[in-house]
């Protein structure tokens, strides 16, 4: 593989990468067109229903593809779906080559656009040599193509002895304002952000994307410095650390498992109105009979509360996430607290942890997974992946588990 072609690849990986959290259902895919040596050109994903990013790169170039390379960080799709097939796109282009690292995972294309393209005597060039800075980025569709259900990416803050609050609730702050600034970040990208009832009654927290309320000093410390990736070296890790393009106006759904027993209008998660509730339909007694009944019809009503089946928690988390599934909900950030990211991981629903250890003991109180957990070592999941990075004082450990 050429440098250049290296090059044009990594640019269009940043294209992807910016446009995660706006694509949804759609996987984020960036593209380069390049002609006579030149990018004449660059597109990425809009949002659903909109072009795909290759055929935004066609639009967008200021001179005819004809004789181009286009690099595309996804297989192109070649099937109608809500937009026309990109292949049929690029081969009206007159595009020479079309560069890419890796094939679409989704199984109406899985090396179908691939062999469109050759039957039209477009050359296809494998990058295989970055397939795993592409896969990185499409984890969450995968996921969700293949599983039928949202990526999980379970964010916490904890001390060193691995607790996320002292035994009376308190949090704030456990990690240092680099490592916040991160997760704002993080959370700009993903569609969602879920959080327990509990979560929500002890810190009436906003779950929205705050970026610009970091200090300059914060902020400027990633764009001066080059944090060092140590074991895996995780693309999505690696541009969640040194891009600079993220949207600051994000506005992912705020997901509440449970309903909180004060449910007054001024909590914050009520915020824009973009909230949804998850409730077991088990408890559709106990909620009828609270004070608030009325109100909870209303968010029932709206679609802004879900009751879903489910005898245990781990039921109730597998149903919830058909649901988010269903709603077009790519990646999720589950936020805690222990006891709902405890019945996250009994459900194997966790696909990466994302954990920032802060130089803090606590001695006591709230563990990050509050559950019973497993009974031996050799039956507990072993992650894979594993890649740790040093935020200010903290140290961010980043691991996946399974098919991801
Ligand atoms: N450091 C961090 O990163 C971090 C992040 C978030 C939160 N926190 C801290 O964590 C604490 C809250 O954690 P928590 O464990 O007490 O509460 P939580 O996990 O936020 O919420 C647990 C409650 O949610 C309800 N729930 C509904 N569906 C559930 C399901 N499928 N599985 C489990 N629970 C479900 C249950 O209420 P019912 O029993 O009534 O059904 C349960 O008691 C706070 O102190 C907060 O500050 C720390």
């Amino acid at each position: 593989m050429e440098t250049v072609d290296r090059m044009y690849m990594e640019r269009a990986l940043r294209l992807a990468f910016a446009g995660m959290g706006i694509t949804s259902p759609n996987p984020s895919v960036g593209a380069v067109l390049v002609r006579d040596g030149e990018v004449i050109s660059t597109g990425s994903t809009c949002a659903c229903g909109g072009d795909h990013a290759e055929v935004c790169a066609l639009r967008n170039a200021c001179s005819p593809a004809e004789g181009g390379d286009l690099y595309v960080t996804l297989e192109p799709c070649c099937h109608q779906g809500r937009t026309p097939p990109c292949t049929d796109a690029l081969i009206a282009s007159g595009v020479r080559r079309v560069f890419l690292p890796i094939l679409d995972p989704n199984p109406m294309v899985a090396g179908g656009g691939v062999g469109c393209l050759r039957s039209a005597g477009i050359e296809v060039v494998m990058m295989d040599e970055m397939a795993s800075e592409a896969n990185d980025l499409i984890r969450p569709f995968k996921k969700y193509i293949l599983h039928d259900r949202p990526f999980v990416l379970h964010k916490a803050a904890m001390s060193l002895d691995g607790r996320i609050a002292t035994g009376s609730g308190d949090s704030r702050w456990i990690s240092g304002e680099a490592s916040r600034f991160l997760v704002h970040r993080l959370r700009s990208l993903a569609d969602a952000i879920i959080v327990g009832k509990g979560t929500v009654e002890r810190d009436d927290p906003e779950l929205s994307v705050r970026l610009g309320s970091f200090s300059d000093e914060v902020r400027q410390q990633f764009e001066r410095q080059d944090p060092r990736i140590e074991g895996y070296r995780n693309h999505f890790l690696r541009l969640l650390l040194d891009s600079r393009e993220f949207n600051p106006a994000a506005s992912p759904l705020r997901v509440v498992f449970g309903i909180p027993d004060a449910l007054r209008p001024g909590l914050k998660i009520f915020g824009d109105g973009n909230f949804l509730f998850i409730g077991a339909e088990k408890e559709r007694g106990s909620m009828e009979r609270r004070e608030d009944h009325r109100f909870l019809r209303e968010l029932e009503d709206s679609k802004r509360l879900v009751l879903v089946d489910g005898e245990t928690p781990a039921a109730v988390v597998d149903n919830a996430l058909r649901v988010l599934h269903g709603r077009g909900i790519l990646m999720a950030v589950l936020e805690g607290g222990g006891k709902l990211a405890a019945s996250f991981f009994d459900a194997r629903a966790i696909d990466q942890y994302f954990y920032f250890i802060a130089p803090r003991i606590i001695g006591g109180g709230l563990p990050v997974l509050d559950g019973r957990g497993g009974d031996s070592i050799a039956g507990s999941p072993r992650l894979c992946d594993v890649s740790t990075v040093v935020i200010g004082e903290d140290l961010l450990y980043s691991a996946y588990d399974g098919i991801a």
